[in-house]
């Protein structure tokens, strides 16, 4: 393809489409590839190796995003990167130079102008060599390549695909990247502007939710949905005091936050150390939460007021807390709130590729499109034929039978926990029916079963319901069109009928709302249905503890095998224990 220096090359460009090939290598690394701003398809690379969270260079998710959207190597326009430094899983605690800066030197040196200057200076010491050889295999060493700063990747996942064509107020928050921990952006047209933005140092996410969930003996960066799947059960007063000096909104800088303990990372643990020793655990939950809700809510009011855009759509890790998703929705101030499911790392790919194709538009003078974000079942699918050489490979066709909706819902209803594994996978770390558990929401018992003999969950965490769109004013309040489990809602009486798929405490719900973006899903719902009553059932994700969703019918099998489920879909074919 050549340089686009006269008309005919734009004419070939837009005929062709304009395709990216994103790419992030950090915390939850995948690969994305978009035609015109549409995405084609989507992978993290946890599905394919089966590593949770992997870290690295996503080789085999880079080579089946290809192979899924049927795109070739030599067709892509631009190669976007997320994030200038590559972030590091903090689990690791791998010993560099960042790390070095972070730990010891942050107190002193995080001044804005100071990140920007280290952030170039980092970056040329980025770990990019395995990412080129890896481009030199592919014969695309010599397409264009765009670093896209990390919490712009948020911005841009965002916004972009939001639901509304107005001028739009975006929000990002994470533990940090690139320096940064949250940003305030005003987008309009196809441009994003950053008008404030909180340092790394000032991290609320990682200082004060990852960090307490690191105190409380839980990994960072991963079991942050535990200490609010844990709050409900605590008194939040009884914690607040111990906790309300660590972070608070910057007084002179009503859009940032301020770190007021002097400490940073893994420093904060001496610091809880003192505050918290002999409280106890849910209430220490249940305060972290307050405090983290109570800021969140003080920053977007203060965005608001400070430019007065009513409608908001947020990214970055710490808007995977559906519970302050749900206030968010629900001030007076904001008109309509988008979040974007795979809100944390693992969707910077998609990110970087709607930053990466608006820019290379706007350099190559192309007028861009854009798709308001519908289903996300961007990965990966198996054919009939495939499930069916692989239930040959294990000796499994005699046991393996074709299996109806109706019969699947029967099933359940009497009491089956049946896991189904069909379909494109889903992007983003929730599982929406492709990748599910399925169980009777009626039923308590399930609860018990999932959480011991299934998939080792902790005994306070709650699962989620799957209902119907035309049931969700039946069970859910000040209900809408929520079909990504982003959001929590709360429950009126009838949902009573889903209470297995309820917070079990304060009976919110976090719901897939299911339309016929999934057909074979929204199929076994509605037979469900007409055997019960009951428009919805219980969606748990189809994985054992510690592992990412099954991306293979190997995973898939291996699951079943070392789970009591009753049962396991393959596409079309059921095997029973
Ligand atoms: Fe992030």
């Amino acid at each position: 393809m050549p340089q686009c220096y006269n008309g005919i090359c734009k004419i070939f460009l837009m005929k062709k489409g304009v395709i990216i090939l994103g790419i992030h290598d950090g915390h939850n690394a995948g690969a994305a590839l978009t035609k015109n701003g549409k995405v084609l398809a989507a992978i993290n690379e946890e599905r394919l190796n089966n590593i949770k969270n992997y870290s690295g260079v996503p080789l085999l998710s880079i080579r089946k995003v290809f192979e899924i959207s049927n795109v070739s190597l030599h067709e892509i326009d631009l190669i976007a990167i997320a994030s200038f430094l590559r972030v590091e899983d903090p689990v690791k605690q791998e010993k560099n130079i960042i790390h070095f800066l972070a730990e010891y030197l942050a107190p002193y040196l995080h001044e804005k102008w100071f990140i920007k200057i280290s952030l170039k200076f980092l970056h040329l010491f980025r770990k990019k060599k395995e990412l080129y050889k890896l481009f030199e295999g592919l014969g695309i060493r010599e397409k264009p390549i765009r670093f896209i700063e990390h919490h712009l990747t948020h911005a841009a996942c965002a916004y972009y695909q939001r639901p509304w064509d107005d001028k739009t107020l975006i929000l990002t928050m994470d533990g940090m990247g690139d320096g940064i921990s949250a940003t305030v952006n005003i987008g309009q047209g196809f441009k994003i502007k950053r008008i404030a933005e909180t340092s790394f140092f000032d991290s609320l996410g990682n200082n004060l939710y990852s960090e307490i969930t690191a105190y409380l003996g839980m990994k960072r960066w991963e079991h942050e949905y535990k200490i609010m799947g844990l709050a409900p059960y605590g008194k939040a007063d009884l914690a607040m005091d111990d906790l309300r000096s660590i972070i608070r909104i910057n007084p002179k800088k009503p859009l940032e936050f301020e770190n007021i303990s002097g400490h940073y990372l893994k420093k904060m643990q001496k610091v809880y150390g003192e505050k918290l020793a002999g409280k106890r655990f849910d209430n220490i939950a249940a305060a972290t939460q307050k405090i983290f809700e109570n800021l969140v809510l003080e920053w977007v009011k203060n965005a608001i007021k400070e430019t007065g855009i009513r409608k908001v759509s947020c990214a970055g890790g710490s808007f995977l807390n559906v519970k302050v998703n749900k206030l968010i929705r629900e001030l007076e101030e904001v008109d309509d709130l988008f979040v974007y499911p795979a809100a944390e790392d693992g969707g910077a790919a998609v990110g970087a590729a709607m930053e990466g194709y608006y820019r290379y538009c706007e350099k190559k003078r192309i007028k861009p499109q854009r798709e308001k974000l519908r289903d996300i079942y961007y990965g990966n699918a198996y054919s009939i034929e495939e499930i069916e050489e692989f239930l040959r490979r294990k000796n499994l066709l005699g046991k393996a039978r074709k299996v109806t909706a109706s019969e699947i819902a029967y099933l359940l209803s009497k009491g089956k926990i049946i896991a189904r594994f069909a379909g494109r996978d889903e992007w983003g770390p929730r599982a929406l029916g492709n990748r599910s558990i399925m169980a009777d929401p009626r039923n308590m018992t399930v609860i018990r079963k999932i959480n011991f003999a299934i998939k080792q969950r902790d005994f306070w965490m709650p699962f989620a319901p799957s209902v119907l769109r035309e049931d969700m004013r039946k069970y859910f309040k000040r209900a809408r069109f929520s079909p990504y489990m982003i959001e929590a809602f709360d429950t009126k009486e009838a949902a009573s009928e889903i209470i297995a798929g309820l917070h079990p405490f304060d009976l919110t719900a976090r719901p897939q709302i299911v339309n016929d973006w999934n057909p074979g899903w929204q199929k076994i719902i509605k037979e469900f249905k007409k055997i019960t009553g009951v428009g919805g059932i219980l969606n748990t994700s189809f994985n054992l503890h510690g592992y990412p969703l099954c991306g293979t019918p190997e995973a898939a099998y291996w699951t079943f095998k070392n789970s009591q489920l009753d049962g396991l879909i393959l596409e079309d074919y059921l095997i029973e224990r």
